[in-house]
C-alpha cells in the first residue's frame, strides 16, 4: 500500500551551511512526484531525508518535520530499520551487489531473517516480475548481476528496492547512466509501480518529469518555488524562476 508524506517546514543544515530553507509539500500517496531544480538546489539532501539516509553523513542538523502517512520520521521511538523497509530507494548509478541476480534481490529479506527457499523464490520472482526484469533473467538467476547490461542492473536495483515491498520508492536520477532505449523501459515500468507505491523521483529530464510525474515541484537555492500538477507548471508556471527553468534560461 503507498503512503502518503507531509514535509512540514523543513530546513536542513549541513555543518553551518543551510541547503533547505522552510520546505512544506504534500507528496500524495499512488502519485508519481518528480523534483526538478538546478544542480545543488537541494534535491538529493531533500530524498535522502526521506528515509533518513542523511544521518549516515556528520554534522547534520534540521528544523521542521517529515510525516510518512501521519507519523513523524524523526520520531526517538522511530527505528530507522523499519523506516528504510517502508521507503526504499534507487540510486543514479546503479549498484547491485558482487553476488548473483537471485542473491541480489532475495538479500534484503534475508538480512529480516527469511531462510525458507519457497518463500525468497516467491518474493525472488514477484520482485523481478515487478521490476520488468523476470522474462530475461529467469534462466540465469545464478549468475552475477554484473553480467547484466546498464539497464538490467538498474531494473535489478529497482527489483531489490521492492522485494521487501515498501510503500514508498525514492528514485534518484534513475536513468542518468541509461541511454534511451533502457531509460523509457524504466518510465514504463515507473507508471506500473506507481499502481502500489509512492514514487518520488529525482530528475534533470524535463521531458522525463512532463512523462511520468503526476506532480512537479520545482526547487531553487534550496527552495520549494512551487509544485503542481505537472502540466500546469510546464504550461503555466507561476513563478518567473520555474518559467525561466522550463524554458532552458536556467540550468
Ligand atoms: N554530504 C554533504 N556535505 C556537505 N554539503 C553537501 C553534502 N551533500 C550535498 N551538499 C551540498 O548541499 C547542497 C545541495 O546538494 P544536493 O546534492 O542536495 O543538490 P542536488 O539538487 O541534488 O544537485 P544535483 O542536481 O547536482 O544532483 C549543495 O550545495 C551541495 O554542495
Ligand atoms: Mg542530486
Amino acid at each position: 500500500m503507498s503512503a502518503s508524506i507531509q514535509v512540514e517546514h523543513f530546513s536542513f543544515w549541513y555543518g553551518r551551511r543551510q541547503v533547505l530553507h522552510d520546505i512544506c509539500m504534500d507528496i500524495r500517496p499512488g502519485e508519481i512526484t518528480a523534483l526538478i531544480g538546478p544542480s545543488g538546489c537541494g534535491k538529493t539532501t531533500l530524498l535522502r531525508n526521506l528515509n533518513r539516509l542523511n544521518d549516515l553523513v556528520d554534522d547534520i542538523r534540521h528544523e521542521g518535520d517529515i510525516r510518512v502517512d501521519g507519523g513523524s520520521i524523526f520520531d526517538p521511538g522511530l527505528e530507522v530499520i523499519s523506516l528504510r523497509k517502508r521507503v526504499g530507494m534507487v540510486f543514479q548509478k546503479y549498484n547491485p551487489f558482487p553476488m548473483s541476480i537471485y542473491e541480489n534481490v532475495a538479500f534484503p529479506l534475508r538480512v529480516a531473517g527469511q531462510k525458507d527457499k519457497a518463500a525468497l523464490d516467491e518474493v525472488v520472482e514477484r520482485s523481478l516480475r515487478g521490476a520488468f526484469l523476470w522474462d530475461e533473467v529467469r534462466d540465469r538467476l545464478h549468475e552475477g548481476a554484473p553480467g547484466l547490461s546498464g539497464g538490467q542492473q538498474q531494473r535489478l536495483c529497482i527489483a531489490r528496492a521492492i522485494a521487501n515491498r515498501p510503500q514508498i520508492l525514492l528514485m534518484d536520477e534513475p536513468c542518468a547512466s541509461l541511454d534511451p532505449v533502457a531509460t523509457l523501459r524504466i518510465e514504463e515500468l515507473m507508471h506500473e509501480l506507481r499502481r502500489e507505491f509512492t514514487l518520488v523521483i529525482v530528475t534533470h529530464n524535463m521531458e522525463q518529469a512532463r512523462r511520468v510525474a503526476d506532480r512537479t515541484a520545482f526547487f531553487y537555492l534550496g527552495r520549494l518555488v512551487e509544485c503542481r500538477p505537472t502540466l500546469e507548471l510546464f504550461l503555466t508556471p507561476e513563478d518567473a524562476r520555474t518559467e525561466a527553468y522550463v524554458r532552458g534560461r536556467i540550468c
